[in-house]
């Protein structure tokens, strides 16, 4: 384990601490974190979001989402108490100044009780809208200045088109210092994509024969258990192109294609994935139609069981 790292403290800000992607991903992970002894000695969790919850309400909303949704199964007492104590919630708007100064108060207070800085995360798992909205009010109440310290992780969707991505990057650069954005794709944190690059780099069988010569094409498939379920609404809005392909199914055919990188730096990975992007022929408007097929679900059975169509 690397000492350095889990020798600073550090608060982890969930805007969106009472939504889907807190209870089924963000609450586990730093719970498994936790567990797995990655955490410094001091650190807290605050969630946000308008609801109004006590501290005590929302680790016990978290305790229930640690049990239904982590690898790691379900929680023991002993587990639970060296983590819940480090539980904060606030009750808070993003469209207002106000949560700003509290969340700055609030970090302050756990600084003078740890007697050291601490490095801060703000993490947007809320709707894209408020995006530039947090970025700002942040910015604003001077939460964002010491670039050593600070981070900022925004997850999909990064825009909704080209332009949209290039202004909010923009947006975010006036803020921030680049090493202080985190992108996430989530996607890429999966073990399966993960091994795809020690597969392919440090595999003496496969490294040689990863190439033109060998293999005649490549399928990515992405088959999912979890249907659409209630997010119909969310689905209409951003399609499964913009949700899927433009994000994770790129960055899958990135690691699947890309030369090895001269090191595994973030930059040099990253690097290389752009050559792959800019090697790719482009879809036009009129060749779309000819090279994909697009289709929605009917009602059917998967399973044994009678599921809906997709309207
Ligand atoms: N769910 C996933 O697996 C997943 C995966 C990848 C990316 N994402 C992205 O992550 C983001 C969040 O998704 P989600 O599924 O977690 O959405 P969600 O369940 O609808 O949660 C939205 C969160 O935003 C909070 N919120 C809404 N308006 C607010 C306001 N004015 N001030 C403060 N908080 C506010 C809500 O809290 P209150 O209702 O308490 O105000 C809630 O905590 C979206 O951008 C989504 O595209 C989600």
């Amino acid at each position: 384990m690397n000492t350095q790292l889990k020798t600073q403290p550090t608060v982890f800000v969930i805007f969106g601490g009472t939504g889907d992607l807190n209870a089924r991903k963000l609450a586990p992970a730093l719970y498994n974190l936790y567990l797995e002894g990655w955490l410094p000695e001091h650190f807290a969790f605050i969630g946000t979001g308008r609801t109004k919850l006590t501290d005590e309400a929302f680790r016990e909303r978290m305790l229930n989402d640690i049990n239904e949704f982590s690898r790691s199964g379900k929680v023991t007492d002993e587990q639970w108490q060296g983590f819940e104590p480090n539980i904060y919630y606030q009750a808070a708007d993003v469209q207002d100044a106000k949560t700003y100064k509290d969340f700055g108060k609030k970090i302050k207070a756990l600084e003078a009780d740890w007697k050291t800085p601490a490095n801060v995360l703000y993490y947007l798992a809320v709707a894209p809208n408020f995006f530039p909205i947090i970025a700002e009010n942040l910015a604003k109440a001077g939460l964002t200045e010491d670039t050593e310290r600070t981070r900022i992780i925004i997850e999909k969707p990064f825009g909704h088109d080209l332009e949209s991505a290039k202004e909010l990057n923009a947006l975010l650069g006036r803020i921030f210092e680049e090493k202080q954005i985190y992108r996430i794709d989530h996607y890429l944190g999966k073990e399966t994509v993960q091994n795809i690059m020690a597969f392919r780099f440090a595999n003496a069988i496969m490294e040689p024969l990863w190439n033109r010569e060998h293999i005649e094409h490549v399928q990515i498939s992405v088959t999912e258990n979890l249907g659409v379920g209630e997010r119909t609404g969310y689905y209409d809005g951003s399609g499964a192109l913009r949700d899927m392909i433009q994000n994770h199914l790129l960055q899958l055919l990135c690691i699947v294609a890309m030369e090895p990188p001269v090191r595994f730096s973030a930059e040099e990975v990253r690097n290389r994935k752009v050559d792959v992007l800019r090697a790719m022929r482009r879809f036009t408007p009129e060749s779309v139609r000819e090279q994909a097929v697009r289709g929605q679900y009917a009602s059917g059975w998967i399973e044994g069981q009678q599921v809906p169509g997709y309207r």
